[in-house]
């Protein structure tokens, strides 16, 4: 008796910066594929498709990962949010903003991969979270500085050809600082409150 072939293709419903999409797909289809090729999302750039340049990083579960190393059909149930996804409307996200406004970019290709980069280690330094180049790794310690050099290293699976890599650590660095101060804001706000509260 002839075996039964294999199915080679499945429906997959993928959660895209907040939409819900299902296609059917090769089980071979990689995110990356799947957001260019069948939802043209094409902000999610394909450089090296083997993990190597993080041209195609998106967040997934709000953490980095390049979507040419994903399969389309494991992503399923995760959250996916790709550059086309970081702004809210006309207002742009502050990592967007700062690469416009220091030039983080020359011909822009890796910038997709590079702004949903920075939006989770801006995210992963600030819950404490070390590097290798981080010196004391102890939780107690804190956030470290978040120097040029914890920067670059955070940011080293993001390669750009044009190395325009100055101006990615100083959007990077400014971002940070933007986060920092809307954090410091809201605690003061939510102290004052608790304040008013207690009085
Ligand atoms: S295209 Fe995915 S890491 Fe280079
Ligand atoms: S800006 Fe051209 S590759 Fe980075």
């Amino acid at each position: 008796m002839a075996p039964t072939p294999l199915s080679t293709h499945s429906a997959v419903t993928l959660n895209v910066n907040g939409e819900k999409h299902t296609l059917t797909v090769d089980h071979r289809t990689t995110l990356l594929d799947a957001l260019r090729e069948r939802l043209d999302l094409t902000g999610t750039k394909k450089g090296c498709d083997q993990g190597q340049c993080g041209a195609c990083t998106v967040l997934l579960d709000d953490r980095r990962a390049v979507a040419c190393l994903q399969l389309a059909v494991a992503a399923e149930g995760r959250e996916i949010v790709t550059v086309e996804g970081l702004a809210e409307g006309e207002q742009l996200h502050p990592v967007q903003q700062a690469f416009l406004d220091l030039d983080g970019y020359q011909c822009g290709y890796c910038t997709p991969g590079q702004i949903c980069s920075a939006v989770a280690v801006i995210e992963e330094h600030a819950a404490g979270w070390p590097s290798a180049v981080t010196d004391d790794v102890r939780p107690e310690a804190g956030p470290p500085p978040l120097t040029a050099e914890e920067i670059r290293e955070r940011m080293s699976g993001n390669l750009c050809r044009c190395g325009a890599y100055v101006s990615i650590v100083q959007a990077v660095e400014r971002a940070a600082g933007i986060r920092a101060q809307a954090a410091r804001t809201a605690e003061g706000a939510q102290t004052a409150k608790g304040r008013g509260a207690a009085a």
